[in-house]
Formats: C-alpha cells, structure tokens, sequence
C-alpha cells in the first residue's frame, strides 16, 4: 500500500513540502487549497518533473478533501504569513478559523493520520488543531524546532567554518523569539560547541537564531520563508513514515514534562510511526529553565488570546 500525505494549502511552504516528498519518494501527495486551478497546476507541473527527475509518485492537485482520503499524514500550511513588522502571533485570530475548519474536515476523511501544523502562530494552532481533532497525543505535534536549529545550526558552521552536517543541536520552547537554543547540548563532530566559538559570538548566534524567522520576512517584504521550514516539515514527514525513531525538537503536547502543562511546545521528542513516541526530559540548568517557563507562559498567553469559541475545548 503506497503511502499518502495531505498538504493544506499550496503556498509556497505547501508547494516546497510537495517538491521534497516527491523527490524523496516518500509518499503520493494530494495538494489541497481554496484558490481555484492552483493546487492542481502546482500538482501537475510537478508531476510533469518525475520523468526528468527519476522520481514516481503521484501528486494530485485538489479544492475539495475526497481526494485525501485515509491519508496517513496530513500537513497544515494554509493561513496568512507574515508581513514585516508582524510578529507570528498578529496571524491568530484569521489562522485559527481557517486551522479549525481544516482539522475538522481531515478528522472526517483521514481519522488515522498524523497531523503536522506548520502554520502560524505554530504552538497554539497545534494546541487547536489537537483539541479541534480529538486525536491522541501522539498524532498532533507543530513543526518549529527543526527549523529553528536548522537556523542555528547553519550559523554555528559558519562561524566555526565546519561542515553543517557535522553540527548536531537540540533547541526547545515555543516557535518565537523566547525559543532557547541550548549551546551546552550543542557538539561539532561529537565535541562540545564552546571549544570552537567563544562565548560572546555563542550567544550572538543565539540571538540570530531566536530571530531567524523575521529576519527572512524582512528579507523577502511579502512573505515568510518557506525552504527551511519546508525541509523541517519533510524531515517529520520522513520519520514517521519510515519509523526512523528520530531525536528531534517537536512541538508536542505536554502532561507536565519541563514542569508545562496542556500545551504544545517544542521539547525533543523521538519521532517515528507511532508520531511523538517519547518525550526526552534532559537535565536543565536553572537558567535554561527560567527560559522554558518564560517560552511557555508567552504559548499561554497566546492560547488565552484565541477567540473565545476555541479557548476552553
Ligand atoms: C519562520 C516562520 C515560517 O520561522 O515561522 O520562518
């Protein structure tokens, strides 16, 4: 049985998701968006790409949900990115009617499926994605935490002039400027970060990394990124349908582990066909706590400033 991942919202993170699986091979991919005739060009055209590409799978472009049917992940793009100045948290009250209606049809045709929210503000349209769905724990998890190492895990090899591939980093927090960079848990071919980079330029990596996000939409002036986040978001994709039991940043909900309760936040989690397997408790400093209470209690503020309708689900 081929295996089928759903992409809400054909923008340019849905479209670029799209691209990755299909040149991965990971799985046929059904493209859905409310704009007429877009989900099915972007499908097309890049179908048209697996003869020259070598790859073979199937994308289909679609406005409706029949097509998604028992897919076994689903991926949720659509909603309004940033513009400059705008911080992820001015996107919420028009990104969570649109996330609600979409987890509500996605429960109805793939009750099965994993659920990936990507969209922003990502921590609390995954906490509405996991209480409008009713899924388990495991199935509903927010896409952040890759992305933003994949951030900081560039500027580290930049600036020790290493191979990115030999930089290996965990980050937790919610996806916005209080997320928290752990340079104590970050090595460079298996040695710790702070024999190659000094404290001071450590830290201002950190604070780069912290503002990774809104760094590319001033950038780009009419959006936000989308190769990063898109890589992240297949990265997830890969580990869960290929099982491979990744140690990675997720943002998945929380029963009290790090002390936070009844929200999705970014811990590392390992990442394989049962979705969020296990979540990794590490030993915190008590400075890197006091940044984990002050991420969460900003995803609680957010949360509390849903519309009214979607606070106490
Ligand atoms: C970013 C947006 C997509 O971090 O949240 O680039």
């Amino acid at each position: 049985m081929r295996k089928k991942v759903t992409i809400i919202g054909a923008g340019f993170v849905g479209s670029t998701c799209a691209h990755w699986i299909a040149s991965k091979e990971l799985a046929d991919v059904v493209l859905v968006d409310i704009a007429e005739g877009i989900p099915q060009g972007k499908g097309l055209d890049l179908l048209e790409a697996g003869p020259i590409e070598g790859f073979d799978v199937n994308i289909t472009g679609t406005n409706s949900y029949e097509e998604t049917a028992s897919s076994d992940v689903v991926i949720l793009t659509s909603g309004a990115p940033r513009k400059p100045g705008m911080s992820r948290e001015d996107l919420l009250a028009i990104n969570a009617d649109i996330t609600a209606g979409n987890i509500e049809k996605v429960v109805k045709t793939s009750p099965n499926a994993h659920i990936i929210i990507v969209n922003n503000p990502m921590d609390t349209m995954a906490y509405l994605a996991y209480k409008v769905s009713g899924f388990p724990k495991n199935r509903v998890m927010g896409q952040g935490g890759i992305l933003d190492c994949g951030r900081y895990r560039t500027f580290i090899a930049q600036e020790a002039g290493v191979s990115v591939e030999d930089v290996s980093a965990i980050l937790m927090g919610g996806h916005g400027d209080e997320m928290v960079p752990l340079p104590r848990y970050t090595t460079i071919g298996g040695i710790p970060v702070t024999e190659f980079i000094p404290e001071d330029r450590l830290n201002a990596i950190v604070e780069r990394t912290k503002k990774g996000g809104g760094e590319i939409v001033a950038l780009l002036k009419t959006g936000s990124a989308y190769y990063a986040p898109a890589a992240a978001t297949v990265q997830m994709v890969e580990a869960i349908l290929k099982d491979k039991k990744r140690v990675v940043p997720v943002a998945a909900y929380l029963e009290g582990e790090y002390g936070v309760s009844g929200i999705l936040f970014g811990v590392p989690v390992v990442l394989g066909a049962g979705g969020v397997e296990k979540i990794l408790e590490l030993p915190l400093t008590e400075a890197e706590k006091a940044g984990v209470a002050k991420s969460a209690a900003l995803v609680k503020d957010s949360i509390a400033a849903l519309p009214e309708k979607y606070r106490n689900l």
